[in-house]
């Protein structure tokens, strides 16, 4: 740290400094990536915490440690290469950690809609290609060109889950991470959202054997109470009415009003749904209440409950998390699944 003082003075206190600084070339991901496992390594060793943001050709770093350790790295940082325009931000002696629990934290905000993102999608699956159109499209409410992609690509062979899974989650996702970075508004969001859904229905599901075996079974699919984003709930309804399920949807204002519903219809199934697009972290707690609620209406234990949206496409929870049978980690293949379990059910059922 430069100028501090080793002394009885500030013997029990630590350095903490901030800089920001401009990238000489934007590192790639892997020479980030290097560069923060390095730095871990050497903050370890020497008692330095903090974190460094990248965005956009722009480094913002926060270190803090024993001023000696301190003093010694940030001596290294001042003359690396990687960077230039060094301005020191704010420099003092503090009592207690910002980041006690990390060597160095690396936060890179991604840029909206970033080129490489869809690059990535374009090289992972033939729909990717399509992924930027079907966001562009549905922020500009241009349902009629969705639909008409969606029943071009029916034509010409795709099935419904590879359309879902491919092109209509990753967009979802898309149009919440431009949320996030505060892109567009959550009104835009959710008017896109509503659009991608409508757009939808141009997709299509075809199993024939499928379709026969299942006619028998009923779903409810319900949007979680409070949850204003359903287009997972749609996209479903259109899986599982192609394959002959008795269909009903709920968007409910209370655990109550889904418990009622499921009541008066006593589906084999009931699916609740959160956002596709944003994460919901803090929702789980309130959806593991929801499924409880759930269940209590038919407690012969029969009703199989399924749970879905980005929460769980992630993996950021699980169907335990919240007391379900299954959740989804994308809507493709979720009605096979559901099947599954729906005649796992009704032979306990038959035979007790
Ligand atoms: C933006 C930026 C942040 C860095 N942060 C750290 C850090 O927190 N800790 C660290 O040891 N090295 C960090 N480094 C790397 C150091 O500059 C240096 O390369 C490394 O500590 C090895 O030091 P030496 O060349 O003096 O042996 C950073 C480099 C850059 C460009």
């Amino acid at each position: 740290m430069q100028g501090h003082q080793e002394g009885a003075d500030h013997a029990d206190l630590f350095g903490c400094l901030t800089y920001q600084s401009l990238a000489s070339e934007p590192p790639s991901d892997s020479e980030l990536n290097a560069l923060v496992a390095q730095a871990r390594l050497r903050n370890q060793s020497v008692g330095v915490t903090g974190m460094l943001l990248y965005e956009d050709g722009r480094f913002l770093q926060t270190l803090e440690g024993p001023p000696l350790g301190l003093s010694a790295v940030w001596a290294s940082i001042q003359q690396d290469e990687r960077h230039q325009n060094i301005e020191l931000l704010s420099e003092h002696y503090a009592h207690a950690r910002l980041f006690s629990d990390w060597d160095l934290l690396l936060y890179r905000k991604r840029e909206h809609a970033p080129r490489s993102l869809w690059e990535r999608l374009r090289r992972r699956h033939p729909l990717g290609q399509y992924v930027q159109r079907v966001v562009r499209d549905a922020f500009d409410a241009n349902e009629a060109g969705l639909g008409e992609l969606f029943a071009r690509l029916a034509s010409s062979g795709w099935h419904g889950d590879e359309v879902v899974r491919q092109l209509i989650e990753p967009a979802a996702r898309a149009m919440g991470d431009a949320w996030l970075a505060d892109d567009c508004t959550e009104f835009d969001l959710t008017l896109g959202l509503g659009i991608l859904q409508m757009a939808g229905h141009a997709v299509r599901y075809s199993d024939d054997i499928e379709q026969l075996r299942s006619k028998k079974y009923s779903i409810l699919l319900a949007a979680a109470p409070g949850e204003t984003h359903i287009l997972g709930t749609t996209l479903l309804a259109d899986q599982f009415s192609d394959a002959g399920w008795s269909v009903e949807m709920a968007y409910p204002s209370s655990d109550e009003a889904l418990a009622n519903q499921i009541d008066a219809q006593k589906p084999d199934a009931v699916d609740i749904g959160l956002s596709d697009a944003i994460t919901r972290q803090g929702r789980i707690a309130r959806l593991r209440e929801t499924v409880k609620h759930s269940r209590m209406t038919m407690p012969d234990q029969s009703l199989v409950v399924s749970v879905g949206g980005r929460l769980f496409a992630e993996a950021s929870a699980t169907a335990e998390h919240v007391g379900a049978d299954l959740s989804r980690q994308t809507l493709a293949g979720t009605r096979l699944r559901i099947t599954e379990l729906v005649a796992y059910a009704r032979r306990m059922s038959d035979d007790k």
